[in-house]
């Protein structure tokens, strides 16, 4: 009898055992799926990047925020995107609102290069990588992955380049009429030290004024109203030649299209034809409507400035969310078209 209870106890051991055993090979083999499930989900994960635009000042700005929607689009990001309404405190509210939503990387535009170490240390912290688009900031380096966007500093230089060539055999002085973008922003100081950069080579070279235009053609055209006002004559005749303070104007610089367009709205307006009357229009941008102006022979020259960031932005994206770094600074692709170019050539422009 005591030999069978031993033999039952025996079995009721082992049996407990298999179940005990089969048990922890059960849960570890569900454990480890959902671990594998968890894991996958996070690389299969859609990325969401928050994007803070400036505005929508120019066409050139239109392209720009088109272009990163459809490479967003084309890359399988989602956008969290925001309009600053050309105010820094939007961008910094944006900002705050893309922390708080705990998207995988932040970029954007900064519309002036100060003021962003606060907002730059919160996203830190919260371990969100940022990326600076279009426009740089004066900040240290550790506080955001990288840039992407144009040289300015080289778009000035091949402004002046043309006009230095431009004017060889020209005696001088060479009086320049500068039209600037928004104030404090990294792209018109990158520009105008570009542009002084390689005029100060020839002392003939004189700027004699520079006037802010917020890069809106509403301001272009405001300036040439203020310009050209006394190029109408009491018997209702114009003159071409243009004078600021007296001092006649040989070249307009203006730092993009908008403002160059709104130029030339204002001499339509004040029935000044543009070809032929000597004032030398360079323009930065290179939108549709300004190289139809070149073709037409109302400017000079345009540099391009390639708003088609997109690609290039998505493919830093997708490369800091996985935690690697990147270039500090990236540039885009860009030109220079001028009134002796083959315009046979020339794709359409897209913006
Ligand atoms: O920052 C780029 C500049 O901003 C472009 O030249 C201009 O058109 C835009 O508004």
């Amino acid at each position: 009898m005591k030999g069978k209870i031993k033999k039952i106890k025996f079995l009721s051991i082992i049996l407990c055992s298999l179940v005990a055993v089969f048990l922890v090979v059960f849960i570890s083999i569900i454990h480890s799926k959902n671990a594998a499930d968890a894991k996958a989900r996070a690389q299969n994960k859609k990325l969401i990047l928050g994007f803070s635009q400036i505005g929508s000042e120019s066409a050139w700005r239109t392209r720009n925020t088109e272009s990163i929607f459809e490479a967003a689009a084309e890359n399988d990001i989602q956008i969290l995107f925001d309009d600053a309404q050309q105010k820094q405190e939007n961008q910094l509210k944006a900002i705050r609102s893309f922390i708080v939503y705990q998207v995988d990387v932040i970029a954007f535009v900064p519309i002036v290069e100060d003021g962003w170490d606060n907002v730059l240390q919160e996203a830190k912290d919260a371990g969100i990588p940022v990326i600076v688009v279009d426009r740089k900031i004066k900040a240290n380096q550790s506080m955001y992955a990288g840039f992407i966007g144009e040289n300015g500093v080289e778009e000035g230089r091949r402004a002046a380049r043309y006009l230095v060539n431009k004017c060889r055999n020209t005696e001088g002085p060479v009086n320049i009429f500068e039209i600037a973008g928004t104030e404090n922003s990294s792209i018109v100081d990158d520009r105008a030290s570009g542009f002084r950069e390689i005029i100060n080579t020839d002392s003939k070279f004189r700027i004699i004024h520079s006037e802010n235009g917020d890069f809106l053609r509403s301001r272009g055209r405001e300036i040439g109203d203020m310009l050209l006002a006394s190029n109408v004559l009491e018997n209702g005749n114009t003159t071409n030649t243009i004078y600021y303070n007296k001092q006649k104007i040989d070249v307009i610089f203006s730092h993009n299209d908008s403002m160059t367009l709104g130029f030339l709205d204002s001499m339509e307006a004040h029935k000044i034809n543009p070809k032929g009357y000597g004032t030398i229009i360079i323009s930065i941008d290179a939108e549709q409507e300004s190289i139809d102006a070149l073709i037409a022979g109302k400017l000079n020259c345009v540099v391009e400035c390639n708003p088609n960031h997109g690609q290039m932005l998505m493919a830093l994206v997708k490369q800091v969310a996985k935690g690697e770094s990147i270039p500090r600074i990236t540039y885009n692709f860009e030109t220079v078209f001028t009134e002796d170019d083959n315009f046979d050539k020339y794709d359409p422009r897209g913006y």
